[in-house]
């Protein structure tokens, strides 16, 4: 164990290393090189990583693969997505072309509005902190003028501010719940700005006007976006799905059908349900820079908003007409933070044409759903393993150094044969030997 370390964030990027090692390590040479090898070669592009955290000590590699052949609203597109299982990429381009050659995916933004909170409590009457809520909600709104101006300008801003009396649910306990426009931004910064200046210019007043204990707890947005939602579908005739992997339509709508409606009463399965979708919507959201946790909390919230946790798809069969959809909250940004200067972010929005924000929250609900149409399209034909083993035998060959003829052979040797983890280690040491 370690001692201690005071000012760690003060050392050099090397001194840090130096310290690790000299903590954690045995054979430091070794760590030292691995550290160093992820380092990039480009000394300022090596620094812009640096200086996205802190105490940065080398680059957490992770592939960005695309997947072609996204038929959306009738535009083609090529998704970036930066991701390690094996399978995610594969299945999303398999989705895509199943569904390009039937008639591909359409999405539509439903609403765009964000939200923030200042919590504060007071001790005194609710009828005069009412009425002082609505004297003073102007100058809430114009104290934050210098901050809003430009947001304005292009046509987002603060859209209301309401005061919600919480209470009832924990003693003294009061809300200004705050609703926003913020565009092409993901808005984090801007809507805590407004709060905070919100929660200033509140207690500042608060102070001269009301009587009563007024103090503020803290200010933030809201992860939960349920009013920035968005939906995605596919649909076709039964008939139209025919194809190698679907011999039977019918059969195979039917138990698609179960199987969604199975993760739609079903909280255990709902939950690995909704992480396949999320295995798309997460790719795409980091290779475009957007901040992945964020989109998770708010889209679980959402998957319980009834009280119980449900699948985020549905599907329906309706005079012979299959239909596949998803609606999820998304709160997405194509300007500011990672957008402009991660350059891979700056590369995968290129990619998809420079999109709005809009534009994005489609791009990449419609991953989510082909990604859960590809996994619930396994898993209720073949069996998930197949596909999954199939892309996982790399990562089994890389773990055994095989070299790039061994790969071929054994890749060759798993066309007709099935992949498990022991039948790839035999076959490696069949050839070895
Ligand atoms: C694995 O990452 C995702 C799946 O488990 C999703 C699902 O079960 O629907 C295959």
């Amino acid at each position: 164990m370690p001692n201690v370390i005071s000012g760690f964030s003060k050392l050099t990027k090397s001194e840090k290393i130096e310290w690790l090692l000299d903590s954690y390590f045995t054979d430091k040479e070794t760590a030292r090189q691995l550290v160093k090898q992820y380092w990039n070669t480009d000394e300022k592009l090596q620094k812009l990583h640096d200086e996205f955290i802190e105490n940065t000590i080398t680059n957490y590699y992770l592939p960005l693969g695309v997947a072609p052949n996204f038929l959306i609203n009738d535009t083609l597109h090529t998704i970036p997505m930066a991701i390690e299982e094996s399978s995610v990429v594969a299945a999303a381009s398999k989705a895509a072309k199943f569904w390009f050659d039937r008639g591909g995916f359409k999405a539509k933004v439903i609403s765009t509005t964000k939200i923030g909170q200042v919590h504060f409590t007071y001790n005194g009457d609710y009828e005069k902190l009412y009425t002082f809520f609505e004297i003073v909600k102007p100058k809430l709104v114009s104290d934050t003028s210098d901050i809003t101006r430009n947001m304005k300008r292009r046509g987002g801003g603060i859209l209301d501010i309401e005061l919600r009396n919480k209470s009832k649910d924990l003693q003294n306990y009061y809300q200004l719940h705050a609703t926003f426009e913020t565009l092409d931004a993901m808005g984090a910064n801007f809507i805590n700005s407004c709060l905070e200046q919100f929660a200033t210019t509140f207690k500042t007043e608060a102070e001269e006007k009301l009587d009563g204990d007024l103090n503020i707890v803290m200010s933030i947005l809201s992860n939960y976006v349920p009013n920035c939602l968005v939906r995605a579908e596919v649909s076709c005739k039964v008939e139209d799905l025919k194809s190698k992997d679907i011999s039977n339509p019918e059969l195979f709508v039917q138990k698609f059908k179960q199987a969604v409606n199975i993760a739609e009463i079903e909280p255990f399965r709902a939950v690995t349900h909704n992480k396949g979708i999320m295995n798309g919507i997460d790719a795409v959201v980091l290779a475009t820079g957007n901040d992945f946790r964020a989109v998770e909390a708010g889209v679980h919230a959402y998957a319980s908003r009834n009280g119980k946790y449900s699948s985020l798809t549905h599907c329906s069969i309706d005079n012979n007409i299959f239909k596949f959809w998803i609606e999820i909250p998304l709160a997405l940004g194509t300007v500011g933070g990672l957008t402009s200067l991660h350059p891979l972010v700056k590369f995968s929005l290129e990619m998809l044409e420079k999109p709005t924000a809009k534009d994005l929250m489609k791009i990449v609900a419609v991953a989510g759903l082909a990604q859960n149409f590809g996994a619930l399209k396994s898993l209720t034909t073949t069996g998930i393993q197949e596909g999954h083993m199939k892309m996982h035998l790399m990562n089994i060959l890389n773990q055994f150094e095989a070299t790039v003829e061994e790969k071929d052979q054994i890749v060759e040797h798993f066309k007709t044969n099935v992949v498990t983890h022991s039948a790839v280690v035999e076959a490696i040491e069949n050839l070895r030997n």
